[in-house]
């Protein structure tokens, strides 16, 4: 399978977003990440400008929600039209409603993995998934290190997407960068999210074709 870049616009210039989201021909994907100072010790943006990057992309939009409520999101964004959208699994009382919540819209529906969550804990929902979000940070900021355990968090949902004999999808997010995407694609991550290295870097398009290795 092709690896698929989503770049996050968490790192993006928001004084330049025009510019800045022309500048991302290259990615597969645009990641955008909702927080609302609960559920994680940060705030980022909201619908308008959800909205905002709608009218100026036709790329997939990817909704990761950081969020004590993300149930009480999924219409708005789903009118505003997004493709994938995760959600923390600590935060709903009943994660496979979530999952036919947003499914029912015909939008991939994606459930995150913090770094201190277990791949078992979520073991009978994998079934249920188009795919699984692998957080490799803290949620909440970019430009954190890349937490290593993920790799093998990676390489146990690819082995279990085998023996189950199932299709969901493998993003990894936070601290993915040209020095550890391979390692990544090698462990069997499809979608790698990258907001720092690839705002920081000089060409976002030579840098979204390092983290796909071409
Ligand atoms: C962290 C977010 C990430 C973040 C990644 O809470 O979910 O998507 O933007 O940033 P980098 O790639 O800089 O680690
Ligand atoms: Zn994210």
């Amino acid at each position: 399978m092709n690896t698929l870049v989503a770049a996050s616009v968490l790192s993006a210039d928001f004084s330049r977003l025009g510019d800045e989201i022309r500048a991302l021909e290259a990615t597969d994907i645009i990641h955008l990440d909702l927080m609302d100072g609960h559920y994680v010790p940060n705030l980022s943006f909201g619908y308008p400008l959800v909205q905002c990057i709608r009218n100026l992309s036709d790329k997939p939009l990817d909704a990761h929600l950081m969020v004590t409520n993300p149930d009480a999101y999924v219409e708005d964004l789903a009118a505003i039209g997004v493709q994938y959208m995760s959600f923390h699994a600590e935060t709903v009382h009943h994660p496979h409603r979530m999952i036919q919540q947003i499914q029912a819209h015909g939008i991939k529906a994606g459930l995150a993995l913090n770094p201190g969550t277990p791949v078992c804990s979520i073991s009978a929902l994998l079934a249920d998934l188009d795919f699984v979000l692998v957080m490799s940070v803290n949620p909440g900021y970019s430009a954190q290190k890349f937490i290593t355990s993920a790799i093998d968090k990676i390489k146990e949902l690819s082995s279990l997407r085998t023996e189950m004999g199932l299709q969901f999808q493998i993003e990894v997010d936070g601290g993915v960068k040209g020095d550890n995407a391979s390692t990544l694609r090698d462990a069997g991550a499809e979608i790698l999210v990258s907001a720092s290295y690839i705002f920081a870097s000089k060409s976002y398009t030579n840098a979204i074709n390092t983290l796909k290795g071409i």
